[in-house]
């Protein structure tokens, strides 16, 4: 059996391994496109899960924030932070969590990875904010997720990984183009898959999904994509964790399509690296 076969009946399988998404997500998921959702109901939800809700405090009080007082109820944390920030808070800091428990063997990074996918997420977010994108928190999960498929061939498909990753080193090429190669999949298209599978909204799942292949993206999430695109090379380029790639596509057109300067992009990796502690710190609360 082909292992795109393999990974495809992995992932729509109930009875393996791969996690599923925590039940705190699937409601917060639901929740946030109805229409009236209050952030009382919101403060409920979360402060039942305690793990869940201690983790919202510590990240509510991190560095990243820099705030003066102590936020000391999930309620204080959605008044200051905001309800779409700690949605997107709640959503990813799961999602990571859930993985950060698996084992992928030594070959890989995942610390690294997350690391690299954070930088990603808040570098989207503050794309999104500039361009004035109304999704800003949307398009922080795509970020955050976007890599999740490295993920998946790292702990189920470790030695056919450690192969892919040879061979994109060997050729230089694009680690992309290496799965789809020995795989028969890129990483891109299996966190889609994966994220559709856990009825992420399409508006969520659809530029993660696309972020190696903008442009064919359908037209109405393509800026979206473009973003996380533009953003996965800026984290790189700020020396974010490790994404495991080793050549690091061009993106001249993705950052042109975006109306972004090279002087511009070039002050986002300044100000990326300025947070790299802040959100590094971030990682540790989140695992
Ligand atoms: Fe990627
Ligand atoms: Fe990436």
């Amino acid at each position: 059996m082909k292992v795109d076969q393999k990974i495809q009946d992995l992932i729509r399988d109930r009875n393996t391994q791969v996690p599923t998404l925590p039940v705190i997500v699937e409601k917060i998921l639901s929740m946030a496109q109805e229409e009236n959702t209050s952030a009382k109901i919101l403060a409920e939800l979360i402060s039942k899960d305690p793990a869940i809700a201690n983790k919202i405090l510590r990240l509510s009080n991190s560095a990243y924030y820099g705030m003066m007082k102590e936020i000391d109820s999930i309620p204080r944390a959605i008044t200051i932070i905001g309800f779409n920030e700690v949605v997107s808070l709640t959503i990813g800091m799961s999602v990571v969590s859930a993985f950060s428990r698996k084992d992928a063997g030594k070959n890989f990074n995942m610390k690294g990875l997350w690391i690299h996918s954070l930088g990603c997420a808040f570098a989207s977010r503050n794309i999104a904010k500039k361009l004035g994108i109304l999704q800003s928190e949307q398009i922080f999960i795509s970020g955050l997720l976007h890599d999740m498929g490295k993920i998946i061939f790292a702990i189920y498909f470790t030695d056919e990984y450690a192969a892919v990753l040879s061979h994109a080193k060997e050729n230089e090429t694009e680690l992309y183009r290496a799965e789809r190669l020995i795989l028969g999949i890129n990483h891109a298209t299996l966190t889609g898959m994966l994220m559709e599978q856990w009825n992420f909204p399409e508006m969520i799942h659809v530029p993660a999904r696309d972020h190696h292949s903008v442009e064919d993206s359908p037209s109405r999430y393509q800026k979206l994509a473009l973003i996380v695109a533009f953003s996965d090379y800026l984290s790189q380029k700020a020396e974010f964790g490790d994404s495991w790639t080793i050549k690091v596509p061009v993106i001249t057109r993705i950052r042109e399509e975006l109306g972004i300067s090279r002087d511009e992009a070039d002050e986002m990796v300044e100000r990326l690296k300025e947070q790299k502690d802040e959100i590094e710190a971030f990682f540790e609360v989140m695992k």
